[in-house]
């Protein structure tokens, strides 16, 4: 249900005795009805929208400043926010003007995936309550720095891997793990969308509005280009490609699995044989990860366009499932017993027996918002979120994982678990880390 208390017309961004005021009281916000004051960091489609879901879905909550790189994007934020919400956010440029401002509880960190960890650690350094998009790391060497900073700053680091927060995916936690499935011996996760070539842009003048440089962050240089400015999905230094998205269903199946720690090796066949795009990153990836008693199959790619996401209708409503056969989010789990199928961001499950007979069932609903309300809950009572940036490593660190196949010649690579290093093999351990800029490095010590 929808809790939206309007704040009324205080315009923040002018007002320095309502800022004041604003800051007295929540700085020693903690009490169930004290108010929760958000800094957005990445104000692009998905930052702007958990701000507004987030004061949506609670009362009492508050956005202050907008930061952006990107003038463009922070001056649409500040306008649907007045627009939705009734009141003008402070915007700008620099991270550190949120991260240094005492009246900010906590930050919603939305921007490309290259900037997660550098971006949580300084948050959680300057004593700020973090909701992290997913990817939450950018390779497997930056989650452990980031789970130490969390614990050392003592914050609540919530990540966008809101499947966690569906109510019907711990009811399918528990039927699997109830034994009801019987035992488990094979996952098939699918995220196959539609897509089309991808071809480079060249390389253009910087444009006024926007600070590159601060984009680019810990991220290799290079020249403004409007196809990574507004394309980074295709490009390696800015994300881990189609499988970001990918990393919804595998955190799900590692949810309802009971969160099994990393897998034994990984394989990964792939590459632009579709549309033969000049992509850095491949059209479609087929893994396999072997957990030993089990393995996980996850198919990714932008080929299959007559598979569609769980329709929104769908995703809403407790009593209907989606067509599970060109679905193309689903999660297939085979137990001795039966086969369930579980949906993503809403669908529910159902689990099929001889003859295809629905052994058990039960609807789900997109759990997005319930996630920025138990983001809430968190920052109040101190509490772990449902989504814990531990877990989130692990699940980030099979997309990685299966990237590190793929760039190494779709090797099998066979893992120490414990050290989080490949056996034998440095070519594929040197890409367990990034590289970054000195202005931008994420430091050894937290
Ligand atoms: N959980 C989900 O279901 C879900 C859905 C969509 C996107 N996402 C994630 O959300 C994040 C943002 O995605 P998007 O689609 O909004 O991308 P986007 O490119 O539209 O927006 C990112 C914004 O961050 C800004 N930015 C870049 N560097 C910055 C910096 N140093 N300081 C401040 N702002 C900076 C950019 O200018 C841009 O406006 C990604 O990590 C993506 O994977 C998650």
């Amino acid at each position: 249900m929808r809790r939206r208390d309007f704040i009324g017309n205080t315009i923040i961004g002018t007002c320095g005795a309502s800022l004041g005021a604003v800051g007295l009281l929540t700085k020693s916000c903690r009490g169930a009805n004290d108010k929760v004051v958000l800094g957005l960091i990445g104000s692009g489609g998905r930052g702007l929208a958990n701000g507004l879901n987030c004061c949506d879905m609670n009362s009492n909550v508050e956005i202050k400043s907008v930061c952006d790189v990107d003038d463009l994007r922070s001056e649409k934020a500040v306008k649907e926010i007045n627009k939705k919400l009734g009141y003008l956010p402070e915007a700008t440029r620099n991270m550190k003007e949120i991260l240094d401002d005492p009246d900010i509880d906590a930050v919603y960190i939305s921007t490309p995936d290259h900037w997660h960890a550098l971006a949580t650690i300084l948050a959680c350094q300057a004593g700020k309550d973090v909701y992290l998009e997913k990817t939450p790391t950018a390779c497997v060497w930056e989650g452990k720095k980031m789970i130490e900073a969390e614990k050392r700053y003592k914050r609540v680091v919530q990540v966008g891997l809101q499947n966690r927060s569906g109510n019907y995916n711990n009811e399918a936690r528990d039927y699997i793990l109830g034994g009801k499935l019987g035992q488990i011996m094979h996952i098939n996760i699918f995220n196959l969308m539609g897509g089309k070539k991808w071809q480079p842009l060249p390389d253009e003048k910087i444009p006024d509005t926007l600070d590159w440089d601060a984009w680019l962050g810990p991220a290799p240089y290079r020249p403004y280009n409007p196809g990574a400015h507004k394309g980074w999905h295709y490009f390696r230094d800015f994300s881990p490609g189609l499988m970001n998205d990918a990393s919804h269903q595998l955190d799900l199946t590692r949810m309802v699995l009971g969160d099994p720690l990393h897998p034994e090796s990984i394989y990964c066949w792939g590459g632009n044989h579709v549309y033969n795009s000049e992509s850095e990153v491949p059209e479609i990836q087929n893994i396999t990860y072997d957990y030993k008693e089990f393995a996980i199959n996850c198919l990714s790619g932008n080929a299959a366009k007559y598979m569609s996401k769980t329709p929104n209708d769908i995703r809403m409503d407790q009593n209907r499932f989606p067509l599970w056969n060109t679905n193309a989010t689903r999660i297939e789990i085979y137990g001795t017993g039966g086969v369930m199928y579980l949906g993503r961001q809403g669908g529910g499950w159902q689990v099929f027996g001889p003859g295809g007979e629905i052994l058990a069932q039960s609807g789900g609903i997109h759990s997005e918002l319930d996630h920025h309300v138990n983001f809430i809950e968190c920052i109040k009572n101190r509490k772990r979120p449902n989504s814990t940036l531990e877990q989130a490593h692990l699940s980030a660190s099979l997309v990685h994982f299966a990237n590190i196949a793929y760039h190494t010649g779709n090797k099998q690579l066979l893992l120490d678990p414990d050290n989080e290093q490949f056996i034998d093999n440095d070519e594929a351990n040197k890409l367990l880390k990034k590289h970054y800029r000195n202005n931008y490095a994420i430091p050894e010590k937290v």
